[in-house]
């Protein structure tokens, strides 16, 4: 049997217990998974903390957690915990009929997000969530007059890869293969307020931004750019969305974002850390645009499932209890002090940015991803998030022992690199 030959497969799954070598892996995931990603980097079988282990039993310092998802590191024991009572009582139901996990996670995220009158939609991850903002936005818009159904947004943005959010997503290279697409967003420069002020007109129903842009490359939006927004938006009757799929549940600091700022939005949208590893989305709106969708309006079948809403409501209760927003604000300033000291000492070190644990090393030339690799060589998890942007995205739960230990993988790595040009 060849590895793409499907029983082979079915042979290798049924050995329990004899974790497949990479190769292995990547032979079978080449012949029948779709080749929307690029070749895998590693396999991991567990994961207990900040750390990974492979099929071998290394262990690794995931800093990077799937992309800001596992922010209280990898098999929580209070997740854990909830997710399996949750799928031994009720897994589905479908939204005819009401569960509590999920209006339990409603009212949580009312308090969390400090508005008592919100309203949320349940989605399954960012691009769902964002794909529910946009249409609540216009039809907020076309309520006013038919053809208020524009969206601003910004060059550099990630909002996700449905046709819609791909549209709002400001990366021209994402939307070249899907072309033509529906023409209904306007993108301006991330860091131009007047460039802002002058695309809300009376035909735009929302703007759409990212607080810091995560895949754009850890980069924060000035104050001034964020009042442009909201000004810009309560001139035009529009909602301002701000996307924290990647900056909420404590990410840069507070719970989300917006919260370190001077703006309040309209509409926020969440995913990633929201339910530490498992498929949620959610649309959170106050006021006038938590009224806007009707019965009918949208829908999704596995919406508010009660499993990922057990988990959501764990991550939440434990954020509270060990008050995880302060600590990791400590763990922030550690490990945002020791890049800074890298910048002064190691080679291509040029500069640091972002906000609490959504961290960008700037980099001297486009060697990020040779980086990442000598990091990855060195058992640490980061990834090149532009060319010359390595980006850190550790677990809040992160011990001052592992952020040291980072720290000087990616010295040594700094200098394999710096030696190696
Ligand atoms: C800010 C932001 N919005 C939306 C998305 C899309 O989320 P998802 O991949 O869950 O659809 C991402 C993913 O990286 C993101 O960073």
């Amino acid at each position: 049997m060849s590895p793409s030959d499907p029983r082979a497969a079915d042979a290798r799954s049924r050995q329990a217990g004899d974790a497949a070598s990479l190769e292995e892996l990547q032979a079978r995931a080449g012949a029948h998974v779709m080749r929307s990603y690029g070749p895998a980097k590693g396999a991991f079988v567990r994961g207990q903390g900040t750390a990974l282990f492979d099929a071998s039993g290394r262990a690794w310092l995931d800093f990077l957690c799937g992309l800001a998802v596992t922010s209280l590191g990898h098999a929580h024991p209070a997740v854990t915990a909830a997710v399996t009572q949750q799928a031994g009582t009720l897994v589905h139901t479908s939204n005819l009929y009401l569960t509590e996990p999920a209006i339990e996670l409603a009212e949580k995220l009312a308090r969390i997000v400090g508005w008592p009158d919100a309203r949320t939609f349940f989605a399954q991850c960012g691009a769902t969530a964002n794909e529910a903002a946009i249409k609540l936005a216009r039809k907020h818009g076309k309520r006013q007059h038919e053809d208020k159904v524009r969206v601003v947004a910004l060059e550099g943005s990630f909002h996700g890869r449905t046709l819609a959010t791909l549209e709002a997503t400001g990366q021209p290279a994402k939307h070249a293969p899907f072309e033509p697409l529906a023409g209904f967003v306007d993108h301006v420069p991330h860091d131009d307020a007047d460039a802002l002020t002058a695309a809300v007109g009376d035909r735009t129903c929302a703007v759409l931004l990212e607080v810091v842009q995560g895949e754009g490359g850890v980069r924060a939006l000035s104050p001034e750019v964020l009042s442009a927004a909201r000004d810009a938006c309560d001139r035009h009757g529009a909602l301002l969305i701000v996307d924290e799929v990647q900056t909420g549940m404590g990410r840069t600091g507070p719970w989300f974002a917006f919260q370190d700022t001077d703006v309040v939005p309209d509409v926020i949208t969440l995913a990633k850390a929201l339910a530490n590893g498992l498929p949620i989305g959610a649309c959170v709106a106050r006021g006038a645009a938590g009224e806007v969708f009707e019965p009918g309006d949208h829908a999704t079948t596995f919406g508010g499932n009660p499993v990922v809403c057990a988990a959501a409501n764990a991550v939440i209760d434990t954020i509270e209890r060990v008050q995880l927003l302060q600590a990791a604000r400590a763990r922030s300033r550690r490990l945002g002090d020791g890049l800074a000291a890298l910048v002064e000492s190691a080679p291509h070190a040029a500069g640091v940015r972002g906000r609490g644990l959504l961290l960008g090393l700037e980099l001297d030339a486009p060697v990020a991803a040779e980086l990442e690799e000598a990091c990855r060589e060195r058992y640490l998890l980061v990834n090149a998030v532009a060319p010359d942007v390595l980006r850190l995205a550790p677990p809040l739960t992160v011990s001052r022992q592992e952020v040291d230990l980072a720290l000087s993988a990616l010295e040594e790595a700094l200098h394999a690199v710096g030696t190696s040009d």
